[in-house]
């Protein structure tokens, strides 16, 4: 399955960087960092559209499986990914034709935190998300760590989101 990996973060070559890059090299997966597009914040007027939004959605819409990453920064995500999906309106408005497209994608979530367990409402918001689009989620890679990761801590877990995110 051609995955392509969306990763959200306020640093670059932090954990969640490393634990999307970790999973793009096991996987083939493509990775796009939103650091480097030039992505501004939803505008009503739309007066934004010749930003870097539609040309990276335009590589995306050729892969099948979408995975956001994102570090929880206040039991949400990053802003850097939330200033993104926010843009995911575009696709329902101006760009429907494409917004169509996400239709018979899966998707899936990376996402690192100090905390054991993630929130809830972490999670539920890109289920919504993916379930308002037509994207059919699959599952969520979370790894706690408390200071800076360490992936072979986390193979059982990274194996597991593995198996389920690609299953057919
Ligand atoms: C502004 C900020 C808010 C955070 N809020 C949370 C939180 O609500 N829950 C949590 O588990 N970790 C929280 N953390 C910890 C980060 O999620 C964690 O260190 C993560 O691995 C950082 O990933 P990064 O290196 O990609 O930024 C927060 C960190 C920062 C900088």
């Amino acid at each position: 399955m051609r995955t392509v990996i969306i990763l959200g973060s306020a640093r670059n070559q932090g954990n969640t960087h490393l634990l999307a890059s970790y999973v793009a090299n096991d996987t083939a997966a493509t990775l796009f960092n939103l650091s480097d597009y030039e992505i501004s914040p939803y505008d009503y007027e739309h007066k934004n559209r010749d930003d870097d939004f539609l040309l990276l959605m335009n590589e995306v819409l050729e892969f099948e499986h979408i995975v956001l990453a994102s570090p929880i920064y206040w039991y949400a995500p990053s802003s850097v990914m939330k200033v993104f999906l926010d843009r995911l309106s575009d696709l329902i408005t101006i760009e429907k034709s494409l917004g169509r497209k996400l239709r018979d994608k899966s998707g899936s979530v990376i996402a690192t935190g100090c905390d054991l367990v993630p929130p809830p409402c972490f999670e539920q918001m890109f289920q919504l998300t993916y379930r308002y689009l037509g994207i059919d989620y699959r599952e969520m890679l979370y790894c706690p760590c408390i200071e800076d990761i360490e992936i072979y801590q986390h193979h059982a877990v990274i194996d597991i989101f593995l198996g389920k995110s690609h299953a057919k």
